[in-house]
């Protein structure tokens, strides 16, 4: 049925799927059928769909990840057919490929296109929620401490104008288990809650949430839940039909590897009459929830269908068996993490509590020159965290990445920090 469907997505331009000529990159070979078992052969084979130079460590998703070369040939197939020819009449398809890419979406959450809006990334989605729902002074919205700005500050910020209150849920370090969490919103929630906004895994240490059991602890009381997934998103085989948050959002970006400045915000079934539309335009989606709330003008639809062809990749290589590498590899950078002396891991090593995004304290470093050193010198990307809270460097590698890479990169910091020189 996917493939299904992403023949049909490729077939949207009436050209050849994959361009060669004229394109600045080499077709890479087809990737062979996932095996039952899949070993470093196969991974350096998935690799390979990627565009990056062989020497460049990518341990950054949680930032951005590339997009593979399936994803990089729609976009071009599709934007060159669009400024061959961008009348109204050939667009048209366009259209098509949107809503083929809403059916992708749905597919790939286990809920319904119905309940799917295509937005910009995941702030806007989040946003779209504290906006979008009507709050007023005497009402309450619970918060978990560790979120992005995008499900914090705004929350805060539209608290301030529209008069309700926010309050948050400490986050202690380490991760305290899923049972403490369940525990400290029980206690919170007051007859005056009416949402609950939480971070499915956060992008600081990696923390992973109970949504599923927040979700229905809200629901049994009528409270609303935002599950923001910026970093579940395309890591997980998130499927929203279990989990039952009433808005969950994503960006395209991130762990899904899709093109840049794309998003989903699900909208559960049951909330869309509690939602109304921030932006109103032309160029609505064609079903449900879409027909309101995604009429934000003209899109950039070639990119919206390189989002489905993202998709496509993953659940062709299979969803568990991505989020299993991520986690595998993770896994492998906790333990070689903790070998080196010195090293402080912020990260919860087990798997209920953490996953793929990695942080710790490289000894007295300085983490920014450390940083730099690293992608400068040994071509390993990864990200800083200043301030006092949980600071030094987080590692957050995927399913692209390969334990080469990942051995490459503990021997890099054990050197720096045995040495400290080369900072
Ligand atoms: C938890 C979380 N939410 C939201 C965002 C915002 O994502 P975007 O910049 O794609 O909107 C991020 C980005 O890192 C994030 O980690």
């Amino acid at each position: 049925m996917n493939r299904r469907d992403f023949a049909r997505l490729l077939a949207l331009g009436g050209a050849a799927p994959f361009l060669t000529p004229g394109t600045a990159w080499p077709r890479p070979s087809d990737l062979p059928p996932t095996p039952a078992m899949p070993d470093e052969r196969f991974w350096s084979a998935v690799r390979d769909q990627f565009v990056m130079p062989k020497d460049l460590t990518m341990l950054n998703a949680a930032n951005l990840c590339p997009s593979s070369s399936p994803v990089l040939e729609t976009l071009y197939r599709v934007t060159k057919d669009m400024d061959q020819d961008p009348s109204q009449d050939n667009r048209a398809k366009l259209g098509d490929g949107r809503e083929n890419t809403r059916k992708l979406l749905a597919e790939f959450l286990r809920v319904t296109p119905e309940e799917i809006v295509i937005t910009r990334n995941t702030s806007e989605s989040n946003n779209l929620v504290s906006t979008g729902i009507d709050l007023k002074a005497g009402d309450e919205v619970l918060l978990t401490a560790d979120n992005h700005p995008s499900n914090h500050t705004a929350w805060q910020e539209k608290a301030k104008r529209f008069g309700f209150t926010v309050k948050d849920i400490p986050v202690p370090n380490p991760h305290p288990g899923f049972d403490y969490y369940v525990d400290a919103f029980t206690k919170a929630i007051t007859p005056r809650t009416k949402v609950i906004s939480i971070t499915h895994l956060t992008s600081t240490v990696g923390d992973l949430f109970p949504a599923k059991e927040i979700c229905r602890l809200a629901r049994e009381r009528g409270i609303l839940t935002l599950v923001d997934g910026a970093q579940s998103f395309g890591l997980f085989d998130v499927d929203l039909s279990d989990m039952q948050p009433d808005f969950y959002s994503g960006s395209a970006h991130k762990w899904p590897c899709g093109p840049k400045e794309n998003g989903v915000l699900f909208v559960n079934r049951r909330a869309h009459a509690a939602i109304s539309p921030s932006v109103i335009s032309l160029y609505a989606g064609s079903v449900g929830i879409s027909r309101t709330l995604e009429a934000f003008g003209q899109r950039d639809e070639p990119s919206i269908m390189g989002f489905g062809a993202a998709l496509a990749f993953q659940q062709k290589i299979g969803r568990r068996v991505i989020e299993d590498r991520a986690r595998e590899l993770t896994a492998a950078v906790i333990e070689g993490l903790k070998k080196i002396d010195g090293v402080k891991v912020w990260t919860h090593p087990a798997r209920e509590r953490s996953a793929a995004v990695v942080s710790f304290q490289p000894g007295s470093l300085d983490v920014r020159t450390l940083n730099q050193n690293l992608y400068e010198k040994d071509h390993i990307v990864c990200a800083t965290r200043g301030g006092t809270d949980r600071p030094g460097l987080r590692f957050s590698p995927h399913f692209y990445n390969t334990h080469a890479e990942v051995d490459r990169a503990l021997a890099s910091i054990a050197r720096y920090v045995r040495t400290g020189s080369g900072v």
